[in-house]
Protein backbone atom coordinates (compact mmCIF):
# COMPACT_ATOMS: atom_id res chain seq x y z
CA UNK A 1 0.00 0.00 0.00
CA UNK A 2 1.42 3.79 -0.96
CA UNK A 3 0.46 6.34 1.42
CA UNK A 4 0.95 10.10 0.19
CA UNK A 5 3.02 11.95 2.07
CA UNK A 6 0.74 14.33 2.50
CA UNK A 7 -1.40 11.57 3.84
CA UNK A 8 0.65 10.34 6.15
CA UNK A 9 1.84 14.11 7.49
CA UNK A 10 -1.75 14.84 8.32
CA UNK A 11 -2.19 11.19 10.20
CA UNK A 12 0.89 12.98 12.02
CA UNK A 13 -0.58 15.84 12.79
CA UNK A 14 -3.81 14.12 14.10
CA UNK A 15 -1.75 11.70 16.48
CA UNK A 16 -0.13 15.17 18.00
CA UNK A 17 -2.87 17.05 18.56
CA UNK A 18 -4.47 13.91 20.30
CA UNK A 19 -1.92 13.60 22.36
CA UNK A 20 -1.34 17.24 23.24
CA UNK A 21 -5.34 17.26 24.58
CA UNK A 22 -4.38 17.66 27.83
CA UNK A 23 -7.54 16.18 30.30
CA UNK A 24 -7.43 18.28 33.36
CA UNK A 25 -5.95 21.55 33.86
CA UNK A 26 -3.13 19.99 36.13
CA UNK A 27 -1.87 18.23 33.17
CA UNK A 28 -1.93 21.10 30.94
CA UNK A 29 0.08 23.13 33.46
CA UNK A 30 2.58 20.73 34.33
CA UNK A 31 3.29 20.80 30.21
CA UNK A 32 4.75 24.24 30.84
CA UNK A 33 6.11 24.32 34.42
CA UNK A 34 2.87 26.75 35.55
CA UNK A 35 1.44 26.33 38.63
CA UNK A 36 -2.39 26.16 38.94
CA UNK A 37 -3.88 26.34 41.93
CA UNK A 38 -6.93 27.08 44.40
CA UNK A 39 -7.43 28.74 47.62
CA UNK A 40 -9.16 26.02 50.02
CA UNK A 41 -11.08 25.77 53.07
CA UNK A 42 -9.46 22.67 55.10
CA UNK A 43 -12.88 21.83 56.74
CA UNK A 44 -14.07 21.16 52.95
CA UNK A 45 -11.29 18.74 52.60
CA UNK A 46 -13.87 15.76 54.50
CA UNK A 47 -16.47 15.92 51.61
CA UNK A 48 -14.67 12.92 48.63
CA UNK A 49 -16.18 15.03 45.28
CA UNK A 50 -14.32 18.59 46.60
CA UNK A 51 -11.04 16.87 47.67
CA UNK A 52 -10.99 14.74 44.16
CA UNK A 53 -11.91 17.78 41.73
CA UNK A 54 -9.12 19.35 44.08
CA UNK A 55 -6.11 16.65 44.22
CA UNK A 56 -7.36 16.21 39.71
CA UNK A 57 -7.06 19.46 38.26
CA UNK A 58 -4.48 21.58 40.39
CA UNK A 59 -1.20 21.39 41.48
CA UNK A 60 -0.68 24.02 43.93
CA UNK A 61 -3.06 24.90 47.00
CA UNK A 62 -3.16 27.97 49.41
CA UNK A 63 -5.55 28.40 52.40
CA UNK A 64 -8.21 30.82 52.06
CA UNK A 65 -8.26 31.66 56.07
CA UNK A 66 -6.46 28.99 57.69
CA UNK A 67 -3.01 31.45 57.96
CA UNK A 68 -4.60 34.62 58.41
CA UNK A 69 -3.64 35.85 62.13
CA UNK A 70 -7.59 34.93 63.75
CA UNK A 71 -7.06 31.52 62.76
CA UNK A 72 -3.65 30.85 63.98
CA UNK A 73 -3.58 33.04 67.04
CA UNK A 74 -6.77 32.81 68.84
CA UNK A 75 -4.83 34.45 71.71
CA UNK A 76 -1.77 36.01 72.44
CA UNK A 77 0.63 32.89 73.70
CA UNK A 78 -1.22 30.39 71.17
CA UNK A 79 -0.23 29.16 67.80
CA UNK A 80 -3.03 27.06 66.41
CA UNK A 81 -1.16 25.14 63.24
CA UNK A 82 -3.71 22.63 62.79
CA UNK A 83 -6.25 23.69 60.20
CA UNK A 84 -2.55 24.64 58.49
CA UNK A 85 -0.81 21.87 58.71
CA UNK A 86 -4.09 19.68 57.58
CA UNK A 87 -3.98 21.61 54.30
CA UNK A 88 -0.19 20.60 53.90
CA UNK A 89 -0.46 17.21 54.52
CA UNK A 90 -3.03 16.97 51.41
CA UNK A 91 -0.81 18.18 49.74
CA UNK A 92 2.14 16.09 50.59
CA UNK A 93 -0.16 13.11 49.61
CA UNK A 94 -1.00 14.63 45.86
CA UNK A 95 2.27 15.87 45.26
CA UNK A 96 1.24 19.65 44.88
CA UNK A 97 3.03 22.80 46.65
CA UNK A 98 1.58 25.00 49.01
CA UNK A 99 1.26 28.91 48.85
CA UNK A 100 1.48 30.53 52.06
CA UNK A 101 -1.23 33.53 53.03
CA UNK A 102 -0.60 36.08 54.82
CA UNK A 103 1.65 37.18 57.18
CA UNK A 104 0.57 40.99 57.31
CA UNK A 105 -2.66 42.16 56.97
CA UNK A 106 -4.69 45.25 58.02
CA UNK A 107 -7.64 42.75 57.73
CA UNK A 108 -8.39 39.60 59.35
CA UNK A 109 -6.74 40.02 62.60
CA UNK A 110 -8.04 38.66 66.21
CA UNK A 111 -9.42 41.27 68.50
CA UNK A 112 -7.22 40.57 70.79
CA UNK A 113 -4.51 42.25 68.63
CA UNK A 114 -6.79 44.69 67.33
CA UNK A 115 -8.12 45.89 70.30
CA UNK A 116 -4.71 45.41 72.61
CA UNK A 117 -3.76 48.79 72.98
CA UNK A 118 -0.58 47.53 72.12
CA UNK A 119 2.44 49.90 71.53
CA UNK A 120 4.45 50.00 68.84
CA UNK A 121 7.63 48.37 70.23
CA UNK A 122 5.28 45.66 71.22
CA UNK A 123 3.69 45.28 67.93
CA UNK A 124 7.18 45.61 66.43
CA UNK A 125 7.88 42.49 68.62
CA UNK A 126 4.68 40.39 68.02
CA UNK A 127 5.02 40.76 64.37
CA UNK A 128 8.46 39.41 63.93
CA UNK A 129 7.98 36.90 66.30
CA UNK A 130 4.62 36.12 64.58
CA UNK A 131 6.89 35.53 60.94
CA UNK A 132 9.62 33.66 62.86
CA UNK A 133 7.25 31.44 63.84
CA UNK A 134 4.95 31.01 61.48
CA UNK A 135 7.39 30.62 58.66
CA UNK A 136 9.58 28.54 60.41
CA UNK A 137 6.82 26.30 61.23
CA UNK A 138 6.17 25.82 57.58
CA UNK A 139 9.61 25.92 56.25
CA UNK A 140 10.32 23.35 53.81
CA UNK A 141 6.88 22.91 53.46
CA UNK A 142 5.15 25.96 51.67
CA UNK A 143 7.65 27.42 48.82
CA UNK A 144 6.31 31.14 48.79
CA UNK A 145 4.42 33.29 51.16
CA UNK A 146 2.15 36.63 51.00
CA UNK A 147 4.09 38.23 53.19
CA UNK A 148 2.12 41.43 53.04
CA UNK A 149 -1.33 41.42 51.59
CA UNK A 150 -3.45 44.52 50.41
CA UNK A 151 -0.96 47.46 51.96
CA UNK A 152 -1.87 50.81 49.44
CA UNK A 153 -4.90 52.37 48.84
CA UNK A 154 -6.36 53.23 45.39
CA UNK A 155 -4.37 56.46 45.25
CA UNK A 156 -1.33 54.11 46.09
CA UNK A 157 -0.92 56.03 49.27
CA UNK A 158 0.10 53.33 51.96
CA UNK A 159 -3.12 52.73 53.69
CA UNK A 160 -3.85 53.26 57.52
CA UNK A 161 -3.81 49.74 59.32
CA UNK A 162 -2.58 48.40 62.71
CA UNK A 163 0.91 47.62 61.35
CA UNK A 164 1.44 50.90 59.54
CA UNK A 165 -0.08 53.95 61.77
CA UNK A 166 -2.34 52.50 64.19
CA UNK A 167 0.02 52.71 65.93
CA UNK A 168 2.15 50.57 63.35
CA UNK A 169 5.21 48.93 64.16
CA UNK A 170 7.36 52.00 64.51
CA UNK A 171 7.66 53.36 60.58
CA UNK A 172 4.13 55.39 60.61
CA UNK A 173 4.89 58.21 58.03
CA UNK A 174 7.36 56.43 56.56
CA UNK A 175 5.67 55.40 53.26
CA UNK A 176 6.88 51.50 52.36
CA UNK A 177 9.44 51.34 55.41
CA UNK A 178 7.38 49.20 57.82
CA UNK A 179 6.51 46.90 54.36
CA UNK A 180 10.55 46.56 53.44
CA UNK A 181 11.28 46.07 57.20
CA UNK A 182 8.47 42.82 57.40
CA UNK A 183 10.03 41.52 53.98
CA UNK A 184 13.46 41.60 56.02
CA UNK A 185 12.03 40.08 58.61
CA UNK A 186 10.87 37.08 56.33
CA UNK A 187 13.36 36.42 54.29
CA UNK A 188 15.67 35.07 57.46
CA UNK A 189 12.81 33.82 58.96
CA UNK A 190 12.91 31.29 56.08
CA UNK A 191 15.45 32.39 53.62
CA UNK A 192 14.31 29.50 50.68
CA UNK A 193 10.62 30.78 50.68
CA UNK A 194 9.98 33.13 47.70
CA UNK A 195 8.72 36.25 49.15
CA UNK A 196 5.28 38.02 47.50
CA UNK A 197 3.17 41.23 47.82
CA UNK A 198 -0.14 40.56 47.19
CA UNK A 199 -2.82 43.02 46.27
CA UNK A 200 -6.18 43.99 45.40
CA UNK A 201 -7.40 46.18 42.21
CA UNK A 202 -3.96 47.04 40.97
CA UNK A 203 -3.76 44.38 38.21
CA UNK A 204 -4.45 46.63 35.49
CA UNK A 205 -2.87 50.54 35.18
CA UNK A 206 -3.71 52.65 37.53
CA UNK A 207 -2.13 54.37 40.37
CA UNK A 208 -2.07 51.43 42.68
CA UNK A 209 -0.68 49.38 40.36
CA UNK A 210 1.58 52.50 39.36
CA UNK A 211 2.74 52.19 43.06
CA UNK A 212 3.16 48.31 43.38
CA UNK A 213 5.42 48.90 40.53
CA UNK A 214 7.43 51.54 41.88
CA UNK A 215 7.43 50.20 45.48
CA UNK A 216 8.92 46.48 43.66
CA UNK A 217 11.48 48.75 41.72
CA UNK A 218 13.07 50.46 44.35
CA UNK A 219 13.10 47.46 46.42
CA UNK A 220 15.46 45.27 43.96
CA UNK A 221 17.30 48.46 43.39
CA UNK A 222 18.12 48.74 47.06
CA UNK A 223 18.15 44.80 47.82
CA UNK A 224 14.96 44.29 49.93
CA UNK A 225 14.53 40.64 49.31
CA UNK A 226 11.21 40.82 47.49
CA UNK A 227 10.74 37.79 44.89
CA UNK A 228 6.91 38.37 43.40
CA UNK A 229 4.06 40.11 43.61
CA UNK A 230 0.57 38.25 43.53
CA UNK A 231 -2.10 39.92 41.43
CA UNK A 232 -5.53 38.95 43.05
CA UNK A 233 -7.93 39.46 40.18
CA UNK A 234 -11.44 39.51 42.03
CA UNK A 235 -12.70 40.82 38.47
CA UNK A 236 -16.27 42.09 39.28
CA UNK A 237 -19.03 43.32 36.74
CA UNK A 238 -17.68 41.53 34.00
CA UNK A 239 -14.83 44.11 33.63
CA UNK A 240 -11.68 43.52 32.93
CA UNK A 241 -8.80 45.63 30.88
CA UNK A 242 -7.20 42.38 29.26
CA UNK A 243 -4.43 44.40 27.41
CA UNK A 244 -4.05 46.59 30.96
CA UNK A 245 -3.76 43.45 32.90
CA UNK A 246 -1.01 41.85 30.25
CA UNK A 247 0.69 45.01 29.96
CA UNK A 248 1.14 45.42 33.72
CA UNK A 249 2.66 41.68 34.07
CA UNK A 250 4.99 42.60 31.71
CA UNK A 251 6.28 45.46 33.39
CA UNK A 252 6.14 43.72 36.79
CA UNK A 253 8.18 40.98 35.30
CA UNK A 254 10.75 43.04 33.54
CA UNK A 255 11.86 44.23 37.32
CA UNK A 256 13.22 39.99 37.46
CA UNK A 257 10.18 39.21 39.61
CA UNK A 258 7.68 36.34 39.67
CA UNK A 259 3.69 37.37 38.67
CA UNK A 260 1.53 34.74 40.28
CA UNK A 261 -2.20 35.84 39.72
CA UNK A 262 -3.66 34.95 43.52
CA UNK A 263 -7.73 35.25 43.64
CA UNK A 264 -8.97 34.90 40.64
CA UNK A 265 -12.66 35.16 40.42
CA UNK A 266 -14.79 36.61 37.58
CA UNK A 267 -18.63 36.95 39.32
CA UNK A 268 -21.91 37.65 37.68
CA UNK A 269 -24.94 39.39 38.71
CA UNK A 270 -27.48 36.76 40.17
CA UNK A 271 -31.15 37.12 40.18
CA UNK A 272 -33.41 36.75 42.91
CA UNK A 273 -33.67 32.71 42.81
CA UNK A 274 -30.11 32.85 42.46
CA UNK A 275 -29.52 32.27 38.58
CA UNK A 276 -27.13 34.10 36.24
CA UNK A 277 -27.91 34.78 32.12
CA UNK A 278 -26.88 32.31 29.55
CA UNK A 279 -24.35 34.90 27.51
CA UNK A 280 -23.00 35.67 31.13
CA UNK A 281 -21.29 32.78 31.28
CA UNK A 282 -19.88 33.14 27.95
CA UNK A 283 -18.71 36.42 28.89
CA UNK A 284 -17.03 35.13 32.08
CA UNK A 285 -15.36 32.57 30.17
CA UNK A 286 -13.16 34.77 27.68
CA UNK A 287 -12.11 36.69 30.46
CA UNK A 288 -10.96 33.52 32.57
CA UNK A 289 -9.09 32.75 28.77
CA UNK A 290 -7.88 36.50 28.45
CA UNK A 291 -6.66 36.26 32.09
CA UNK A 292 -4.85 33.34 31.93
CA UNK A 293 -3.62 34.19 28.08
CA UNK A 294 -2.13 37.09 29.44
CA UNK A 295 -0.17 35.06 32.12
CA UNK A 296 1.03 32.64 29.47
CA UNK A 297 2.45 35.40 27.78
CA UNK A 298 5.01 36.27 30.48
CA UNK A 299 7.39 34.10 31.25
CA UNK A 300 7.52 35.43 34.27
CA UNK A 301 3.80 34.90 35.77
CA UNK A 302 4.37 31.55 37.17
CA UNK A 303 1.09 30.92 38.53
CA UNK A 304 -2.84 30.64 38.24
CA UNK A 305 -5.02 30.18 41.33
CA UNK A 306 -8.19 30.68 41.31
CA UNK A 307 -10.27 31.81 44.64
CA UNK A 308 -11.55 28.69 45.18
CA UNK A 309 -12.77 26.02 42.23
CA UNK A 310 -16.71 25.34 42.59
CA UNK A 311 -19.71 28.13 43.12
CA UNK A 312 -20.84 25.53 45.82
CA UNK A 313 -17.75 27.46 48.21
CA UNK A 314 -16.77 30.69 47.38
CA UNK A 315 -16.02 34.24 49.68
CA UNK A 316 -18.33 36.20 46.49
CA UNK A 317 -22.19 35.47 47.47
CA UNK A 318 -21.42 36.29 51.30
CA UNK A 319 -19.38 38.94 50.32
CA UNK A 320 -21.59 40.82 47.73
CA UNK A 321 -24.86 39.98 49.63
CA UNK A 322 -26.18 37.38 47.50
CA UNK A 323 -25.87 40.53 43.83
CA UNK A 324 -23.31 38.64 42.36
CA UNK A 325 -22.20 34.98 42.39
CA UNK A 326 -21.02 32.02 40.36
CA UNK A 327 -17.76 33.40 39.88
CA UNK A 328 -15.90 30.13 39.52
CA UNK A 329 -14.57 27.03 36.76
CA UNK A 330 -17.32 24.45 38.19
CA UNK A 331 -20.42 24.81 39.51
CA UNK A 332 -22.11 23.67 42.57
CA UNK A 333 -22.27 19.88 41.56
CA UNK A 334 -18.31 20.27 40.46
CA UNK A 335 -19.24 20.38 36.19
CA UNK A 336 -17.30 21.88 34.80
CA UNK A 337 -18.21 25.63 33.21
CA UNK A 338 -17.77 27.54 30.15
CA UNK A 339 -14.91 28.73 32.43
CA UNK A 340 -13.08 26.06 33.17
CA UNK A 341 -13.01 24.52 29.05
CA UNK A 342 -11.56 28.40 28.37
CA UNK A 343 -8.94 28.07 30.81
CA UNK A 344 -8.50 24.34 30.06
CA UNK A 345 -7.78 25.01 26.07
CA UNK A 346 -5.40 27.70 26.67
CA UNK A 347 -3.17 25.98 28.91
CA UNK A 348 -3.21 23.44 26.64
CA UNK A 349 -1.69 25.81 23.71
CA UNK A 350 0.44 26.83 26.17
CA UNK A 351 2.75 29.66 26.39
CA UNK A 352 4.21 29.41 22.61
CA UNK A 353 0.85 30.45 21.08
CA UNK A 354 -0.12 33.78 20.63
CA UNK A 355 -3.38 35.10 19.64
C1 LIG B 1 -11.48 36.23 52.22
C2 LIG B 1 -11.96 34.79 52.41
O1 LIG B 1 -12.28 34.25 51.16
C3 LIG B 1 -13.14 34.74 53.33
O2 LIG B 1 -13.42 33.37 53.66
C4 LIG B 1 -12.87 35.53 54.61
O3 LIG B 1 -14.04 35.59 55.35
C5 LIG B 1 -12.40 36.91 54.30
O4 LIG B 1 -11.27 36.85 53.46
N1 LIG B 1 -8.44 39.42 49.63
C6 LIG B 1 -7.65 38.51 50.27
C7 LIG B 1 -8.25 37.28 50.83
O5 LIG B 1 -6.42 38.65 50.27
O6 LIG B 1 -7.59 36.83 51.97
C8 LIG B 1 -9.72 37.47 51.14
O7 LIG B 1 -10.27 36.20 51.53
C9 LIG B 1 -10.44 38.03 49.94
C10 LIG B 1 -9.88 39.38 49.55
Amino acid sequence: MRVSASALTFLLVCIFALSSVAQTLREAADRDGLLVSSAVRPSQLSEPAYASTLAREFNMVEAEDAMKWWVLRPDEATYDFRQGDELVRFAQIHDMKVRGHCLVWGRSNPEWLTQGKFTSRQLSRLLHEHINRVMGHYAGQLFAWDVVNEALDENGNVRSSIWYDQPGVGFSWHGTKYIEQVFRWAHQADPQALLFYNEAEGEGLNRKSDAIYAMVKNFRRRGVPIDGVGLQMHIPMLDADIPAIAANIARLTALGVQVHITELDVSLPVDSSGLVRADDLTRQADIYRGIVRACLNSAGCTAIQTWGFTDKYSWIGSHSHGVRGQALPFNRAYQPKAAYRAVLEELSAGRAIRH
